[in-house]
């Protein structure tokens, strides 16, 4: 599952029914009754993996899986392919995040039943994705017609990667990514960006461009897909969000961070009523729930598990 796996149409009812579930979280609490999640987490996560279980839960399923490949028979050996062929057997719907790109899509290739990335590698994280857009849309009322900047590792970062590709498809809007020169947006974005004739620009430096942001979204520099620690060390602590920056920033900038935050905010940021990352992880088991119901009622409608 990638976000453009839906229309920009079919996005907008999966956020609706992510405002509804919001409004009425009872009238959805036994829709998922007697089916069962199964997460499949071959690399760590603590808000992804529990929010997809307590969107479940909240919809009266139940959940199974494993939170580390260690303790699934990856170390023996067994490919995806076989893996997904026997939680089939077991689960109604599957989430997966694996360090390989790619290994979920190769996974929903091979299962009987809906297999959504978790989060592949340095990739694409799509429900990260699902839930930075309904925090936008709920927050600031729409999808087009505003400003964003990407701040930090634009390089490794997969929820970078996916937000970036679904903005695409908005009316009006103009990225500004800001990173140090070593941790840019791959090319493979930028060639799309530049094929659209879609505005960006990019910057080193926050203090340029914080006054234009109507939105900045933060992220840390990605430790684990670094090759070498002293690169590492040295970009760590290159962007840090504070108090005195967020005077520079229009009175209703939104903040957001898919976390989990290193040093790139500081905590005295966190009472500004413009800091957005906490209410985002609410609205990610929102979407969740939305994404759950929606794939396993196309399931029913094609007749079973096939
Ligand atoms: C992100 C991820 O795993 O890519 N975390 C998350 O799922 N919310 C961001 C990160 O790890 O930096």
């Amino acid at each position: 599952m990638s976000p453009l796996d839906f229309t920009v149409e079919e996005l907008d009812e999966l956020f609706d029914l992510a405002e509804d579930i919001e409004r009425n979280m009872g009238k959805y609490a036994t829709s998922c009754l007697g089916k069962k999640l199964a997460t499949c987490f071959y690399e760590p996560s603590t808000r992804t993996r529990l929010s997809f279980e307590t969107a479940m839960l909240n919809l009266g399923g139940s959940v199974l899986g494993f939170s580390d490949a260690a303790a699934s028979s990856a170390v023996k050996g067994e490919s995806v392919s076989d893996t997904i062929r026997v939680i089939s057997c077991f689960a109604d719907i599957c989430a997966m995040r694996h360090p390989k790109e790619g290994a979920p899509m190769v996974a929903a290739d091979r299962s009987s039943i809906p297999v959504i990335n978790a989060g592949d590698g340095g990739h694409q994280h799509p429900t990260q994705t699902l839930t930075d857009l309904l925090t936008i849309r709920s927050l600031k009322g729409r999808l087009s017609n505003f400003t964003i900047g990407l701040c930090g590792d634009l390089k490794f970062g997969r929820t970078v990667h996916s937000l970036i590709h679904a903005l695409e498809r908005y009316e009006g809007i103009n990225f500004i990514f800001i990173s140090p020169e070593e941790l840019r947006v791959p090319d493979y974005i930028i060639d799309v960006l530049k094929e659209r004739s879609i505005p960006y620009e990019e910057v080193i430096r926050l203090d340029d461009v914080m006054p234009q942001l109507d939105c900045l979204y933060m992220t840390r520099v990605q430790k684990e897909r670094f090759f070498n620690e002293e690169d590492y060390v040295r970009l760590k602590d290159f962007y840090i969000l504070n108090k005195e920056k967020m005077e520079q920033a229009k009175p209703e900038m939104m903040v957001l961070h898919p976390l989990p935050r290193v040093n790139e905010i500081s905590v005295d940021v966190d009472d500004d009523p413009r800091a957005a990352y906490f209410k985002q992880v609410q609205y990610g088991v929102y979407v969740r729930m939305a994404l759950i119901l929606t794939l396993l009622d196309s399931v029913k409608e094609k007749g079973g598990k096939g």
